[in-house]
């Protein structure tokens, strides 16, 4: 039976990918291994643990304690280790970095000096398309592309792909990196735009739009994302990056009106507001790569935002506790004295109809 860590397995994507490999396999056991910081909860788990009970465990840990990585590899018995764990939000990396590359790039480190040490385990790495940078024009980034990080976000995460490749160049380490697109979905914490804005337009709050809005993202369905990962992890060649995400884009705004459309609420929610310091105006990747592994997303944009928005709709337990948490002083420090842009002349229209 393989054995799996899954490293930030209580947070957003890993809570959603355990779920889908426990479902999908009868003969996959796994240790989730988390901290918990503010973005981890126990709680996104809880249905998983008591329906798999025989094969899912739970370790509270730093993965920046070589220590306890390494007591909790030997008593699982792990062969296999996929990296979640990070900090995660380029906001937070813009207000403070500090954490992010303590976690984001020591912690891997600790993460491949561990599969090194005891056995040459199997490693995955979840990256992002943001270690390419902004996208100009009409190319979309391949694997074969430099990185070029912009935010210390990106620039933590592109130090871990580094890693990670370098212990396969050096030490032989058996790996594979997967740079996802925007995830969105259930058990986002709400810190990230789109369940950000849907909470705030269900507490009729305005909806901080950075800059124009006319970003480009790709927001892909995480059990698509989820998918992706399990084929990589499977079929993946040992070395190879993977990008994974529908490879379509769409713009913000484009995202926050479908967003307001599934909740019945006035685009008049929209509030332009300072953009963000460096922030990164397109993402875009090519993903036939993948898709040459016989990977296909089961849902489009329009679908994903739609279906997201009806989870947060059906799950206000989940989210509204947290709302209230340590998340209103990071609401308070981020949007608490941001400028208020008057309406940039292309959406004016958006009001218009309202
Ligand atoms: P998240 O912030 O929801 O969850 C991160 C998890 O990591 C939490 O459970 C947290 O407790 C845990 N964690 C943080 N620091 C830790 C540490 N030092 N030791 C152990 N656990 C720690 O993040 P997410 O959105 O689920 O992202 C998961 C991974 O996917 C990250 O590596 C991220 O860079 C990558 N990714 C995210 C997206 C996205 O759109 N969210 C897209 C592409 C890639
Ligand atoms: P986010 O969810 O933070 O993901 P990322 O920065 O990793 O792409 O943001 C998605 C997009 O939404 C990005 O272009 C920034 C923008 N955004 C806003 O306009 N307002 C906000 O309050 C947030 C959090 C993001």
């Amino acid at each position: 039976m393989q054995t799996l860590l899954v490293t930030g397995g209580a947070g957003f994507i890993g809570c959603n990918f355990v779920r889908y490999l426990l479902q999908k396999y009868s003969d996959v056991r796994v240790v989730v291994y988390d901290k918990l910081t503010y973005a981890g909860r126990l709680e996104n788990l809880a249905d998983v643990a008591e329906q798999f009970a025989g094969r899912y465990q739970f370790v509270q840990g730093d993965i920046c304690d070589a220590g306890r990585v390494e007591e909790t590899i030997r008593t699982h018995g792990i062969d296999t280790i996929v990296n979640f764990a990070a900090e995660t939000h380029v906001d937070r990396s813009i207000l403070d970095p500090d954490a992010f590359i303590q976690t984001d790039v020591y912690g891997t480190y600790v993460l491949l000096e561990a599969a090194r040490k005891l056995g040459n385990l199997r490693y995955h790495q979840i990256s992002t398309d943001e270690v390419y940078g902004h996208i100009h024009g009409g190319h979309r980034s391949l694997e074969s592309d430099n990185v070029a990080p912009r935010s210390p976000y990106a620039a933590s995460k592109a130090s871990a792909d580094h890693f990670v490749s370098a212990y396969h160049i050096t030490y032989g380490l058996p790996v594979t990196i997967s740079r996802g697109a925007n995830n969105i979905g259930p058990y986002q914490y709400p810190e990230k735009a789109v369940p950000l804005f849907v909470t705030n337009a269900l507490s009729d709050l305005p909806l901080p739009v950075y800059g124009d809005g006319r970003q480009m993202r790709d927001y892909q369905y995480v059990t698509d994302h989820c998918e992706g990962i399990d084929l990589v992890l499977r079929n993946g060649v040992i070395g190879e990056v993977y990008n994974i995400g529908t490879g379509a884009e769409m713009t913000n705004l484009e995202m926050v009106e479908i967003l307001l459309d599934e909740l019945g609420k006035p685009r008049t929610l929209i509030q332009h507001v300072e953009d963000r310091l460096g922030h990164d105006r397109r993402y875009c990747m090519d993903v036939s790569k993948l898709m040459a592994l016989g990977w296909e997303p089961d849902y489009n944009h329009e679908e994903a935002i739609r279906a997201t928005v009806r989870w947060y709709l059906e799950n206000r337990r989940w989210w509204e506790p947290i709302r209230n948490g340590e998340f209103k002083q990071y609401y308070q420090k981020l949007y608490g004295n941001r400028k208020v842009l008057a309406m940039p002349p292309e959406a004016e229209y958006t009001n218009a109809n309202n």
